[in-house]
């Protein structure tokens, strides 16, 4: 691959960088040849500890197991907001920046300690304990930050679902955690629309007998129905509390938070993290990969509920002491110039966002950039899908002025920390890559026999070695998280991409090797899709793949069998797309939906999807072998048929 272009660390950005590229080696060497020694030196530095840790790590892929800093204590609202009174007491910790252009608050880490506590507090007036499980159901407005912390405080485990989900899937979200307290808003503002998430909770608490306390945050002032037995007004209910709570000093290993996503199969998983490690490298990768220095604006576009806003909007930045903005809004309202328009009135130095973000950015035009400063800039960062060479491009020209080291993030929500990205100042950049792993991580491609490939090559990503914030289990199933994660390969954490090894060690993502999609950044199971399909009264069988799609990276491909004597029409496509809405979110329309008489199937009854993606991308060439078919005649109407044909 020598034709793909190199971008070196702009030598002005080397003279202040944090790390430099001998700096890297030497600490990644020693990350691997003395982990010991090296987590506990980052450990120290990073984090404040009420009581220290007898070993670093006690972990075991062969059998799932992993345990970081055993018996070491700590509480993670103290390590974001106490340690760092009173010095930054007047230092602002959240810039928010409302859907609405002329609304902001600036929030200081003194005024972050009060709001929390206060919650803190109310939750504890409400029973909540340690290990008990809150649900957190939020627009991306302050509150969900206080919500979030004031769990920690009193060692309570969030369990955030995003906004956009359905009634349907934030029951059994809270179901699957056992949540028994609810915070959630009236209304949501996003892109000048409501959301409305009280009432969407009302629907979803309807059949959560166990929740007994619903805290609505007044957000837009919208008409709610309203429940005495448990609804209670954020602001009535933290206007009784003391401004300091006691903290909840916790081990190590217990639970901070659980948050759900997607697999190839069965409902979504509650992925469980754990405090010490988890907050550590959220900490470091926040500092490291972003080049954070003290007196940055630092911008995470992501939503609080996806682990990218756990991350590096709440955990990381905060655990640093970093000033992090937090955006109510999205990038294209009112116009394409929203993000730039945000970047200059708040001196932002370092930008992160989605590729699916940056590609509809870059169709709407260079003007609505280029007619802005973006002096302020320094570091741009990507996540959540591998980001097309042109798009990164137009990133780094249009965006960063040539100035700006972009960083290509590779983590999932399982990994709680970046993994493989670029150090900005260390390491050279090719428009695509997740380049090299961050320190202690120590990836390998597995071929399907289960061996690993040496040097440059193609493969399973595995990591062959535990790593803090490491996903400690599935929560309420155990085996589940085994099965998922460390028996493909046993003693390798299996991470179901697929990726590429160059022959200067940087790798590539070519995407989920399982049949799991991602829409614009957004991890979806297809069997979640093709669940809401079949309950459809009209539908005999549906089965879903990915497709490539311009501005989402994959869109959403539906083959549906309807039962003998349906009529397919457009209407029937209108209650098909409602009812992925209804069950799962907006997030599941599917983009296309194609009749199929029948389904390529194997003799055994097994869908062959290899197949439908092949027809969905339009690759028809390369379609395989289909001798193995029960009935290879369905594949000539699925092709006459195809969608764009
Ligand atoms: C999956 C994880 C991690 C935060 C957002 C998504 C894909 C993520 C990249 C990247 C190529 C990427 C992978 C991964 N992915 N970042 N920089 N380059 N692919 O978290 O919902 O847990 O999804 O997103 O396929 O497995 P998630």
């Amino acid at each position: 691959m020598s034709d793909v272009p190199r971008y070196p660390v702009p030598e002005d950005f080397k003279k202040k960088t944090l790390i430099d590229n001998e700096r890297y080696k030497s600490m990644y060497d020693a990350s691997i040849n003395n982990p010991d020694e090296f987590w506990s030196e980052q450990a120290r530095q990073f984090l404040t500890w009420q009581k220290p840790w007898t070993q670093v790590t006690r972990s075991d892929l062969r059998k799932g197991k992993v345990e970081w800093f055993i018996d070491g204590k700590l509480n993670v609202s103290v390590n974001c907001i106490d340690r760092h009174l009173p010095a930054r007491a007047n230092q602002v910790a959240i810039i928010w920046e409302g859907d609405n252009p002329a609304e902001d608050k600036h929030i200081t880490y003194a005024e972050l300690h009060r709001e929390v506590n206060k919650l803190a507090n109310a939750l504890r007036a409400r029973g909540v304990k340690k290990g008990d499980r809150v649900c957190i159901y939020m627009p991306m407005i302050p509150e969900a930050t206080y919500a979030m912390l004031a769990c920690t405080r009193i060692g309570a485990v969030h369990s955030i679902v995003f906004g956009g989900f359905s009634p349907d899937a934030l029951k059994d979200r809270i179901q699957n955690a056992g949540c028994e307290v609810l915070i959630t808003a009236d209304e949501g503002l996003r892109g000048g629309k409501r959301v409305p998430l009280k009432k969407n909770a009302d629907a979803a608490l309807a059949h959560c007998p166990e929740v007994h306390t619903n805290i609505v945050v007044r957000r837009t002032g919208g008409d709610v129905v309203w429940n005495d037995a448990k609804d209670v007004w954020y602001h009535e209910l933290v206007a009784q509390q003391a401004e300091f709570c006691e903290p909840e000093i916790v081990d190590a290993e217990d639970p901070l938070f659980i948050l759900y996503t997607s697999g190839s199969t069965g409902k979504p998983k509650g992925v469980l993290h754990t405090t010490g490690g988890y907050l550590l490298q959220a900490a470091m990768t926040h500092k490291y990969v972003f080049d954070y220095q003290e007196g940055d604006v630092y911008w995470c576009t992501a939503d609080v509920g996806w682990v990218t806003g756990h991350s590096y909007i709440v955990y990381g930045p905060l655990a640093n002491g970093a000033t992090t903005l937090m955006f109510e809004g999205v990038p294209t309202w009112p116009d394409a110039s929203r993000c730039w328009q945000v970047v200059d009135k708040h001196k932002v130095n370092i930008f992160y966002t989605a590729p699916t973000a940056i590609r509809a950015l870059m169709g709407a035009g260079d003007d609505w950039v280029t007619k802005t400063s973006r002096a302020s800039l320094r570091v741009l960062g990507t996540v959540g899908e591998p980001i097309n060479p042109e798009a990164w491009q137009w990133f780094y020209r249009v965006v960063g002025d040539n100035r700006c080291p972009i960083v290509d993030t590779w983590w999932q929500t399982e990994t709680g920390a970046h993994m493989l990205a670029p150090l900005p100042g260390a390491i050279d950049l090719k428009p695509g890559s997740a380049t090299v792993p961050f320190f202690g991580v120590e990836p390998v491609l597995v071929d399907a026999e289960g061996n690993e490939v040496q040097g440059a090559g193609e493969g399973n990503l595995c990591i062959k070695r535990a790593w803090p914030s490491q996903i400690r289990s599935v929560y309420g199933d155990h085996q589940r998280c085994i099965d998922t994660y460390y028996s493909t390969y046993p003693g390798y954490y299996f991470t179901g991409d697929g990726a590429r090894r160059d022959e200067d060690g940087y790798y590539w993502i070519t995407g989920r090797v399982d049949d799991v999609l991602n829409v614009s950044g957004h991890r979806m199971g297809t069997a979640e899709v093709e669940s809401a399909l079949v309950l459809h009264e009209s539908v005999a069988e549906a089965a879903v793949v990915g497709y490539p799609h311009d501005i989402k990276g994959q869109g959403i491909y539906a083959y549906v069998t309807l039962m003998d004597g349906t009529e397919p029409d457009d209407n029937l496509k209108k209650e098909l797309v409602a009812l992925c809405v209804r069950e799962i979110g907006a997030i599941a329309k599917p983009d296309v939906i194609q009749w199929a008489p029948g389904l390529p199937k194997t003799r055994s009854g097994k869908i062959m999807r290899r197949i439908l993606r092949k027809i969905a991308a339009n690759e028809l060439d390369s379609l395989g072998d289909t001798t193995t078919l029960a009935d290879p005649a369905v594949v000539d109407d699925l092709i006459a048929n195809r969608h764009g044909r």
